[in-house]
């Protein structure tokens, strides 16, 4: 340790850390590490430390166990500690030993004398005292200066209104505020000090508790005593995140809090932190950091004062199991004086608090939150047989809370519709929103939550609400920085072509498509035995070396106008063509008719009746719409109702008539359900019902399941499992030996071996919001304003560089919609870096308009 002596006025820094962190010689090394490190720094080190992982609940099964039984678990607990002991290389410490005698003794001496909470208090408390008597022999025999203190001596409990005796002693409060006088006391007696979390004395000098996870608090209570730099809690996990991430593995680190969010966060289900330990350091503005011990590297989470955004923004949704609702029903109720006051007045007289309100004119509902309660059943059961005195009560147990928390929450509902929507099919009991605009909560049945919440946070980051790229609050998701099962993520084919890119992009804006990318997908798609035959639905990109290149590989061409017929023959005049058009004229089938190698699907009646002589005696196929849509988004869903395409199922025997009557064979049935769908479950149904339905018709040859394969698009989305949707088709295949299987993508083949290019033109602020402009927008790529597509936004300029600023990325249209990245975060560009928008290559050049004249990006095409 440095031995130059601290300055009088030197800061106080507290370290806390909890039970797996104070388990291990590994571990206290580093604690002793640490303490060094903030020396070094200039501060003063106060430790505070948990129990050892796991003693906690043994000395708590010690407390409910038998008289009998109770000497020989002290036992286990005191070998525990000799053995760690023995471990750190420690030789019978004897303050250790004095502490164990401790133990047996209070073991022994559960007479009637001692009241049982205290006596309960006493024994809980050991876990700490053992630790850190554990601690400071380990610290000192590494030959730092180390003190142990009492945690008693300086944490004094405050009695609360709604304190009972057994909240009073088991889960207490201090009232801590910056104390001078003690912390000039201590610093004149040393630099170093280890004390207990959990424990602290009430005002007739006995030992009382702080609850459970109190060791947190215990830290809060010192760093505000001591008016600290900071307080630091190394724990097993990196920090705060977006939602549980052994829930949601795709949870982001949120790297910064204040300390109203980081209160919200907790309070309403994150474990990471008790929510106690907030308010004491709010009140002495004394900022908390927390580590993960085992990966010291990586940034954790800081919350303190500062307010991280103003606008308004969903930090993270949290889920509170255990939940216990109480309903209240009373006729008498409506405008009486004091029914609430006598309502609530049984709540404090069990010691019970109440978290969440609801109330209509006969009914009040609260909830009863198990963090804030000491709960057990019987303490419900007497609350309810009171009430039962004034009012009808019914208890709705197990529930779950689920809450979105975030700066702003009444401003933001109009975004929260697609989040909404998930709870449509879900029995939900209750909905509050917080006074202080910073959560909405919603009560479920407790089984819901662990389903609801993954899908919920998915949303989170799909919609926007959370602001998942922005550098001051969001860090990596857990998955990258703990999963272990992930492949190495492929690095995108334009890395390497990045200096060829740059200078195409010096012509103005472009699109360019790499074509040995839409071999490999091609070929990827072509080592599925079960497929027949493959199209490319060319309307995704009808660029004609793509096309070639895609003939080249065994692709038919699937057309949907007699312009993408012309495209395809001039392309590719040997691959075989399938038109599947849908409301078109009379004129298009004239012209499709006489297309050889072309087969023509009908998607509806009235080509056959009004038109019937172009079909006799041909082979046509039928589009039929199997009720249900699906895809990336409403406007790409071809099924159901509400959407355009197919024949409706109704409609299937009068198109059979129909057929028959003009001599036209129906050999194949297409049932295309929408576009970018990564659920590779769904082509193996569709394959399935239309092999039902060839059965009825009796000619059906081949069976077109769609396109539709999608790519990944939010950064949570898997890619589509080929190997599992071969092995599906392949089962259905065994049921059905005799139909061809056809499929016809697009959007795999060549989206992601496009990418368009453009340079920056003006950067322009708005309050905290950044406007990068690129001299292309919606009249190149449409896709972000049609249908809020996210596509990846890189700067190749500054491809190596750390992406650390927020930018909204911006085209020179008219239009508010003209926006081609939200939220995305780049390095700190400037005008003429080249963006290259990725995953461009299917619906965007094709969609392009000469909107506002402008004209969009040229095409190139390179190997
Ligand atoms: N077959 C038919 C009959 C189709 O209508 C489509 C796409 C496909 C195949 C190919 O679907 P894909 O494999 O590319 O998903 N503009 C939208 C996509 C519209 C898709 C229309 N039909 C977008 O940019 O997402």
């Amino acid at each position: 340790m440095n031995s130059s002596p601290l300055a009088v006025d030197a800061p106080w820094i507290v370290l806390k850390f909890g039970g797996s962190s104070v388990s291990t010689v590994s571990r206290w090394q580093q604690i002793a590490e640490l303490a060094t490190l903030r020396r070094q720094e200039g501060a003063r080190v106060l430790i505070v430390v948990s129990a050892l992982a796991g003693i906690t609940d043994a000395l708590h099964a010690l407390y409910k166990a038998k008289a009998t039984e109770r000497p020989s678990q002290a036992r286990l607990i005191v070998e525990r500690h000799q053995h760690l002991a023995a471990e750190l290389g420690l030789d019978r410490p004897e303050a250790l030993h004095t502490q164990l005698d401790a133990l047996v003794a209070l073991c022994s001496a559960a007479s009637p004398s001692t009241p049982e909470l205290t006596w309960r208090a006493e024994l809980l408390a050991q876990g700490e005292l053992l630790s850190s008597t554990l601690g400071a022999a380990f610290l000192h025999a590494k030959g730092l200066p180390v003190q142990w203190l009492d945690a008693r001596l300086a944490l004094l409990t405050t009695e609360l209104p709604h304190h009972n005796e057994r909240t009073r002693i088991l889960s207490a409060s201090v009232r801590a505020k910056p104390d001078p006088a003690w912390s000039e006391a201590l610093a004149a007696s040393g630099e170093l000090f280890i004390t207990q979390g959990f424990i602290a004395r009430d005002a007739a000098g006995q030992t009382v508790l702080l609850g459970r996870g109190g060791s947190d608090t215990s830290a809060a209570y010192f760093g505000a005593q001591l008016a600290a730099e900071r307080v630091e809690i190394w724990t097993d996990v990196a920090g705060i995140f977006s939602a549980n991430p052994h829930q949601v593995p795709d949870a982001r680190l949120l790297t910064q809090l204040d300390y109203e969010e980081a209160q919200e966060i907790v309070a309403t289900g994150a474990k990471v932190l008790h929510p106690h330990c907030l308010s004491p350091l709010r009140r002495s503005r004394v900022p908390l950091r927390i580590h993960d011990t085992a990966n010291p590297q990586l940034p954790g989470t800081l919350i303190g004062p500062t307010k991280t955004s103003t606008a308004p923004s969903v930090k993270g949704i949290s889920a509170r199991q255990g939940i216990t609702l109480v309903s209240m029903e009373s006729v008498g109720m409506w405008q009486e004086v004091g029914f609430l006051a006598d309502v609530f007045a049984y709540f404090k007289r069990h010691g019970l608090s109440v978290d969440l309100v609801s109330s209509a004119e006969t009914n009040v509902t609260v909830s009863l939150d198990p963090t804030e309660n000491l709960l057990d059943s019987d303490a419900v059961a007497r609350l309810a047989d009171d009430l039962s005195t004034i009012c009808r009560v019914k208890v709705i147990a197990p529930c779950a809370a689920i809450t979105l928390v975030g700066r702003g929450m009444r401003g933001m509902l109009h975004r929260l519709a697609p989040l909404l929507a998930e709870f449509g099919e879900h029995h939900v009991h209750l909905i509050t929103q917080s006074s202080n605009n910073l959560n909405l909560t919603f009560v479920v049945d407790e089984g819901l939550a662990d389903e609801l919440v993954p899908r919920l946070h998915s949303l989170l980051l799909r919609t926007g609400v959370l602001h998942a790229n922005d550098p001051l609050c969001f860090g990596a998701s857990w998955r990258s920085l703990y999963g272990q099962d992930q492949a190495a993520p492929s690095v995108p084919w334009w890395h390497a072509q990045r200096q060829r890119l740059l200078d195409l992009a010096e012509q103005g804006p472009c699109y360019v498509y790499h074509l040995p990318t839409v071999r490999a997908r091609a070929r990827a798609l072509r080592r599925i035995a079960t497929v027949n035959h493959w199209y490319y639905a060319i309307k995704a990109n009808p660029q004609q070396r793509l096309l070639q290149v895609l003939a080249e590989e065994g692709f038919g061409l699937e057309c949907v106008s007699p312009g993408e017929l012309q495209r395809a023959r001039g392309a590719a005049a040997n691959a075989p063509r399938l038109f599947s058009a849908n409301f078109a004229s009379q004129d298009d089938f004239r012209l499709a008719i006489q297309e050889p190698d072309t087969l023509i699907t009908l998607d509806g009646l009235h080509p056959l009746q009004c038109w019937g002589e172009y079909f006799r005696d041909r082979t046509i196929g039928l589009r039929i719409d199997l009720g249900r849509g699906l895809g990336h988004h409403e406007k790409v869903r071809t099924g159901g109702v509400f959407s355009k395409f197919g024949l409706a199922l109704d409609d299937l025997d009068e198109f059979l008539q129909w057929a028959r009557k003009i001599n036209a064979r129906i050999s194949l049935l297409h049932a295309p359900l929408g576009s970018g769908v990564l659920d590779p479950h769904h082509w193996v149904r569709v394959y399935a019902e239309l092999a039902g339905l060839a059965e009825r018709i009796g000619t059906v040859s081949a069976l077109d399941i769609g396109g539709g394969l999608g790519i990944p698009q939010y950064p949570d989305e898997a890619p589509l499992d080929l190997a599992t949707l071969a092995e599906g088709l392949a089962e259905v295949q065994r049921v059905y030996p005799q139909y061809e299987l056809w499929m016809e993508p697009g959007r795999f083949l060549v989206a992601e071996a496009g990418v368009l290019l453009a340079r920056v033109t003006q950067i322009k602020s708005k309050k905290n919001l950044q406007y990068l402009g690129v001299e292309t927008g919606m009249n190149s790529l449409i896709r972000p304003a049609l249908y809020g597509a996210q596509h990846p936004i890189i700067n190749l300029s500054r491809l190596h560089t750390e992406a650390d600023t927020l930018y909204q990325v911006v085209g020179p249209i008219c239009e508010s919609g003209d926006i081609l990245g939200k939220d995305c975060r780049l390095p700190r560009c400037q005008e003429g870096d080249v963006l290259l928008i990725a995953n461009a290559g299917a619906y965007g050049a094709v969609m392009a308009s000469q909107y506002n004249l402008r004209p969009p990006a040229t095409e190139t095409v390179i190997e």
